[in-house]
């Protein structure tokens, strides 16, 4: 590397982003962890992934899993947030959760729940991406975003997200 890292992960922190939970089935009861590199691929067919760190103690949990759901928190999520980042905390006990058809369970009070199959993962770098395949979705709480920056966590001046509809897509489905 030919430049400062820390200079370097300062000057990628300048990108505004949301904050996402994402979760998984586990060896015994599901797991989570704590991103902000979720980002939608392709609207047709239904695509998303988040990245990865492959130094992370729960990349095989993630990187072996079939299904996983992300769930986009809201400011109300914060100490959620900062719990499921800590190292090696992956469990969700205490954690308010909505069941899902799909298994791994939502977050109560998310703004936005994407229920995904997994359809490819890419090694790149010191990271995996995750691509996964929306076979269904909702937005169960309309309340305003965590947005990370900086390195720290933050909320919008103003703005909750649009009021808007659920829905649920099948691998069947045209
Ligand atoms: C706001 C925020 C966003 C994060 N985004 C990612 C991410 O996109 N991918 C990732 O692998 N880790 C991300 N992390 C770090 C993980 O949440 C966790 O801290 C890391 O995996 C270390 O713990 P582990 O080794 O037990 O997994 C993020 C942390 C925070 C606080």
């Amino acid at each position: 590397m030919s430049f400062d890292l820390r200079a370097y992960r300062e000057a990628l922190g300048c990108f505004p982003t949301g904050v996402a939970v994402v979760t998984a089935p586990g060896p015994g009861s599901p797991v989570g962890i704590t991103v902000n590199s979720f980002t939608s691929v392709s609207l047709d067919p239904p695509l998303v992934l988040w990245c990865m760190d492959r130094k992370s103690s729960r990349h095989a949990l993630f990187g072996d899993a079939q299904v996983f759901t992300i769930n986009l928190l809201g400011t109300d999520h914060k100490e959620v947030s900062s719990r499921l980042a800590r190292p090696g905390e992956h469990k969700l006990d205490g954690i308010a959760l909505l069941p899902t058809e799909l298994g791994p369970p939502a977050l109560a009070d998310s703004l936005a729940v994407f229920e995904c199959q997994r359809e490819q993962t890419v090694d790149v770098g010191d990271h995996t991406i995750l691509i996964g395949r929306v076979l269904r979705f909702s937005r169960p709480s309309q309340s305003a975003p965590l947005v990370y920056f900086g390195g720290k966590y933050s909320a919008l001046a103003q703005g909750k997200p649009p009021e808007g509809v659920s829905g649920r897509r099948t691998t069947d489905d045209k």
